[in-house]
């Protein structure tokens, strides 16, 4: 393999991220900053950029290697099985379709009103949605109630699978993961984790919850160029019609129309030409994380949250929303709304007088939102909440100069 060339040594870490000063980025959840990690592997791969696996040219092979390479790195981030498939996919929405085309026919997926629109919509007709819990607690019982009657009517041999999200996009708070999966198994059935929020915030290993598939997107976790991943159990995937018919998904392609042999493993749902650079960047992203002090990290973004959440308590015109008790454990992410105020009013200001970007709306997540809404409404017993809310999301370099500026721009609202 020819040598690479050089990237300017950069004086940063790996962990710093990309911004532009004088902007106060507090939208995380919904793209977070590049790091300079992904940011580095793109460059030195960039003068080599070239085919995969299509190419017997040395740029080509130096590509195909890279893209494998990330697999490998990105599955062994995530704690794949050795057995697992390691699919890329353009992010965590694209990954959860691919799953649910991949699920085998009479599939009842079970998956809670809370989630993400990503990990609610694309699920077959007869799945069954679970009522929002009020705590952690109360997901796992729920699920076991639901489990048993759903058995009690069907077929042991017929699949279930279980879909939540490790954290919330609109409360940051985190769902008990590990529980939720003993309890699927319990019941005989399979689990499928939405690591969008969690991954970014804190270390998720599937062989650790004991989850059977975990869907990821990259843009959420540092690395630009929209590659996600979907790691699990090859079985379905391997039985399944390619996701995406066409070049690269075949082991063999004969003169009928319908001649065709798919190939199996991640391939078989990869066609088409993939996103080097998006792949290649989450896994420079993995092995950062990996290198780093993760518990370090986590601390550092929880004391800024509890900054961030404590300044907002102090407000009387803001309310936070929440589903669990307030203490409950969540990454750094808070929705709350501005009484008097329109949400979409309050974030054109933020960003319009003081260079900070915050989310306005439902965030995909329609009946979560709105529910947490009313119920905000209830518990306060304001009639003046809007019927959106704002997200202050944070990560990765943010800090408490950034907090303190959000909290006294909302302050001069009151
Ligand atoms: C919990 C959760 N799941 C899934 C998604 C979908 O991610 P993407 O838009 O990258 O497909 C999001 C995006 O915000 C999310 O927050």
């Amino acid at each position: 393999m020819p040598s690479l060339p050089t990237v300017p040594s950069a004086q940063s870490a790996p962990l710093d991220v990309l911004g532009v000063p004088g902007e106060i980025n507090l939208d995380y959840a919904a793209s977070a900053p590049c790091a300079r990690a992904a940011a580095d592997a793109v460059a030195e791969l960039l003068p080599w950029y070239a085919s995969v696996h299509r190419g017997a040219g040395a740029l080509s092979r130096r590509c195909t290697l890279a893209y494998e390479q990330a697999r490998q790195t990105i599955g062994d981030f995530f704690g794949a099985r050795a057995d697992d498939h390691v699919i890329f996919t353009r992010n965590t929405t694209d990954a959860l379709n691919l799953l649910a085309r991949a699920v085998p026919a009479g599939t009842t997926v079970v998956t809670f009103a809370g989630e993400h629109h990503a990990n609610l919509l694309p699920w077959p007709r007869g799945s069954v949605r679970l009522p929002v819990p009020s705590d952690p607690a109360g997901a796992v019982r729920d699920l076991a109630a639901a489990l048993t009657e759903l058995r009690r009517g069907s077929s042991p041999a017929l699949p279930v699978l279980v879909a939540v999200t490790g954290a919330s996009n609109v409360t940051g708070e985190r769902w008990p993961v590990a529980e939720l999966a003993r309890v699927a198994h319990r019941h005989g059935a399979r689990i499928v984790l939405d690591a969008a929020q969690l991954a970014p915030h804190a270390p998720v290993d599937l062989l650790t919850l004991d989850v059977d598939y975990l869907a990821v997107s990259g843009h959420k976790l540092y690395a630009p160029f929209g590659a996600g991943v979907l790691i699990g159990r090859a079985d379905w995937l391997d039985a399944a019609p390619p996701y995406l018919a066409g070049g690269g998904a075949t082991s063999h392609v004969g003169p009928a129309t319908h001649d065709v042999t798919w190939a199996t493993g991640p391939a078989r749902h990869e066609g088409g030409t993939p996103n080097l650079l998006g792949a290649v960047a989450l896994a420079a992203v993995c092995k950062a994380l990996d290198e780093a002090d993760q518990g370090a990290l986590a601390a550092h973004e929880q004391a800024l949250l509890a900054r961030l959440r404590g300044g907002l308590a102090a407000l009387p015109h803001v309310v936070e929303l929440r589903t669990f008790d307030p203490d409950a454990p969540r990454v750094g992410i808070v929705s709350f709304v501005v009484a008097g105020w329109d949400s979409t009013e309050v974030a054109t200001r933020l960003a319009a007088e003081h260079h900070i970007g915050v989310r306005d709306g439902l965030f995909c997540a329609h009946p979560l939102a709105r529910r947490l809404l009313s119920e905000a409404a209830g518990r306060t017993g304001r009639r003046d909440l809007p019927p959106t809310a704002l997200r202050a999301s944070i990560g990765l370099g943010s800090t408490a100069a950034e907090v303190d500026r959000l909290l006294a721009a909302l302050a001069e609202l009151g």
